[in-house]
């Protein structure tokens, strides 16, 4: 038993983790990770970002992409594979150039086209554009869309289409999680890729979220038919839930019961395929580091003690 197999007894494809090639050195983690029970699927945390894989202009690297890709295929996990166009941890060569509008398209899909195809049929989904968003659901700054324009992302998704038809190919943001401005401007531009003639397959809700503040599972689920209204898939891709620590008996019931929403909407709309959480344990969680004081916010605790979250989660899917 465990949080996979319930997501896939639930109509599900998956329940996953996010992982880095660090901490593949630690043999307790990695053998938790590899077991296919609690997961299904696999993303690299930083891996095949732009600054892992194209540090020099057209000279790519694949190596620590390279190992996350086989621990999947040794395991039977699916890959979700994470991300092709993104303004941060991007190389200095691409954020501090100075390029013309048709010299950083020609980058890009550069870029897109030999990392798909690198990966041509590992991976179950791209994240294709991340984060491209601010919270009033205006675009954000980046490289590339001060010098493209929006433009810049049907163009991406068009190159990744080309480079390997079989993958599904997303749009990834956070606090995508709840209706509001942000929401609407993440489904606008699913229809502008769609109105470009490009392909989209779904949104990922990346679910950085806070304990107390996740809302009903109702809520939630009314978001998700939002994004599936417009034809595409849904997944929650980065899902995490944090808190100020040391977290108190109630904070802890508090978090159960905020995993048990997201489970539960996921659960209750067909076209949520599945959960990743950002790492399974806080003994690898990016929370400390950017939210001082702040953490614990995974099903695991830092010795892979799994806590309430977990049962919830394991609840929420219902039997297996
Ligand atoms: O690899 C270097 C290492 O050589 C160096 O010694 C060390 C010292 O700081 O840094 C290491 O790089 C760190 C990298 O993670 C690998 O551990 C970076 O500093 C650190 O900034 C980086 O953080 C990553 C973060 O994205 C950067 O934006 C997190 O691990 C990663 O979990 C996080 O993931 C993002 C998603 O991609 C997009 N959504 C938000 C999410 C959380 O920020």
């Amino acid at each position: 038993d465990g949080l996979n197999i319930r997501a896939k007894a639930a109509g599900k494809l998956y329940f996953g983790s996010a992982t880095d090639n660090g901490e593949l050195n630690d043999v307790p983690y990695t053998k938790t990770l590899s077991n296919t029970s609690d997961f299904g699927q696999i993303t690299p945390g930083n891996s095949m970002k732009w600054d892992a894989t194209e540090k020099s202009r057209n000279v790519f690297s694949y190596a620590n992409g390279d190992s996350i890709v086989s621990l999947a295929a040794g395991n039977g996990q699916l890959l979700r594979c994470h991300t092709l166009v993104w303004h941060s941890q991007l190389p200095s060569w691409i954020s501090s150039g100075d390029f013309d509008n048709a010299t950083l398209v020609s980058i890009m899909r550069n870029h897109v086209t030999n990392l798909v195809t690198h990966w041509k049929g590992k991976c179950y989904a791209w994240d294709v554009v991340n984060e491209a968003l601010n919270e009033d659901g205006t675009y954000r700054t980046s490289v590339f869309y001060n010098t493209i324009g929006p433009a810049f992302i049907p163009i991406a998704f068009a190159a990744a289409a080309a480079a390997d038809p079989s993958a599904k190919l997303y749009y990834n943001d956070y606090n995508l999680e709840s209706a509001g401005a942000k929401s609407k401007a993440a489904a606008n531009i699913v229809k502008q890729v769609q109105s470009y003639g490009a392909k989209i397959d779904g949104v990922g809700a990346q679910a950085h979220l806070i304990v107390g503040s996740v809302g009903s599972a109702s809520s939630l689920q009314s978001n998700i038919q939002s994004f599936t209204s417009l034809g595409v898939e849904f997944a929650y891709t980065e899902l995490d839930i944090r808190s100020t620590t040391p977290m108190s008996d109630s904070t802890k019931a508090q978090q159960a019961s905020d995993y048990a929403a997201v489970t539960t909407a996921c659960k209750n709309v067909a076209k949520c395929v599945g959960i990743t959480i950002w790492d399974y344990t806080d003994k690898y969680s990016w929370i400390p580091s950017v939210f001082a004081g702040q953490g614990e916010a995974l099903p695991w605790d830092l010795n892979f003690v799994k806590k309430a979250a977990y049962t919830a989660i394991l609840n929420a899917w219902g039997t297996a």
